[in-house]
């Protein structure tokens, strides 16, 4: 009789301008996160408006050993325990992606463990499965972040299929694109949003004076686009001699029109295609109005589908989502023989 063994993952992120590691605990359907080590890099791109890829590299490059030891000691678990190694092989900057996938390549060859490759937006969809065993297939997933606004339908672990995508800027971009214009700062999406709120807040809000378009929100496709969202943005504030004074009006704003589309498509995807359920996913899903508003629409249109929502914890760039991907890889069979001409691709596809 053979008796099944939990396994024990060592993840590494570094597709953008964090380092991260995290160690995952996975048996059956079940995925436990040990440690979770995150060293942001935003205070140092803040002040250029965005990431400056070699600064992020460089960083890296520092801090990608300390992030990995201290994942293992809070873990408790020292490196003869893990059962593999996982790593973001793409799609990111090319020059952070290197960093993480040579060093998950040394450190597999020295400790003689399985490597296992991830798909970044892959990866950011498994933050769902996280202390999570009761998530039905089908599932429609939406995934927003910095670089990908796309729906997919997953009929299990590794079976997805691309339904809709964004033709130009992803959702967050937008939301990063459209902060610049305003001068809030890098990253924009938490600034946006902030700033909304102070909107929200007010004990009686003037009617809403600003109407930004829905883009393609009445196509009968599934894709998406941003980049005319922020143009029309810039021609209204180009208009409005007043706008500083209305920044916060003109973020609850931006916000509705992104979260709105978001959320109608994905509604629109999930009732086409008969899912059980509806995933979100990647950076843009820790915006609390979109959270929010996925749940209510969803209630409202499709009261059997069961809406799935990552822990805030695991929404942008972490290595536990890694782990949590890397998992169902390797129950799958999915692990990699180490060799030297692995490397990481800035373009990876899904599939
Ligand atoms: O997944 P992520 O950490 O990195 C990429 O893979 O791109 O996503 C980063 C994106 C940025 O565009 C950031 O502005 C956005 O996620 N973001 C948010 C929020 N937090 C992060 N957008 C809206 N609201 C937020 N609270
Ligand atoms: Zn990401």
């Amino acid at each position: 009789m053979t008796t099944k063994k939990a396994k024990i993952i060592l993840a590494i992120e570094t597709s953008c301008d964090e380092t991260a590691a995290a160690v995952i605990r996975g048996f059956g359907k079940q995925v436990e996160v040990l440690s979770n080590i995150i060293s942001s890099q935003i205070d140092i791109h803040q002040k250029y408006g965005g990431v400056v890829p070699e600064i992020a590299a460089r960083e890296h490059v520092y801090n990608v050993l300390p992030v990995i030891k201290e994942a293992l000691e809070q873990a408790g678990i020292t490196h003869n325990e893990l059962d593999a190694i996982a790593v973001t092989q793409g799609p990111g900057l090319i020059t952070s992606l290197h960093i993480g996938t040579e060093s998950a390549k040394a450190l597999a060859f020295v400790w003689q463990k399985p490597l296992i490759l991830v798909h970044h937006v892959e990866s950011h969809l498994y933050a769902n499965f996280i202390d999570n065993t009761a998530i039905k297939f089908p599932a429609m997933v939406l995934t927003v972040s910095g670089g990908h606004t796309a729906l997919y339908l997953m009929a299990g672990h590794g079976d997805l299929k691309l339904i809709g995508e964004t033709i130009d800027d992803a959702a967050g971009e937008a939301f990063d694109k459209s902060a610049q214009l305003m001068n809030l700062g890098y990253p924009g999406g938490p600034l946006v949003s902030s700033e909304a709120k102070k909107w929200e807040g007010q004990k009686n809000p003037k009617y809403l004076e600003i109407d930004l378009p829905r883009p393609m929100l009445n196509k009968p496709n599934f894709n998406f686009s941003f980049s005319g969202l922020k143009t029309a943005l810039l021609y209204q504030l180009q208009k409005d001699k007043n706008w500083k004074k209305r920044i916060p009006e003109y973020c609850f704003e931006l916000q509705e029109a992104i979260v709105e589309t978001l959320v109608k498509k994905t509604i629109k995807a999930a009732e086409k295609y008969h899912t059980s359920t509806i995933l979100l996913a990647g950076g843009v899903s820790a915006n609390q109005r979109l959270r929010q508003y996925l749940v209510e629409y969803a209630k409202l249109k499709l009261p059997n589908v069961k809406v799935n929502i990552p822990d805030l914890r695991y929404t942008t760039d972490n290595a536990a989502m890694v782990g949590a991907c890397a998992y169902f890889k390797l129950k799958a069979g999915k692990s990699t023989k180490n060799n030297a001409t692995i490397t990481a691709d800035p373009n990876l596809e899904l599939n």
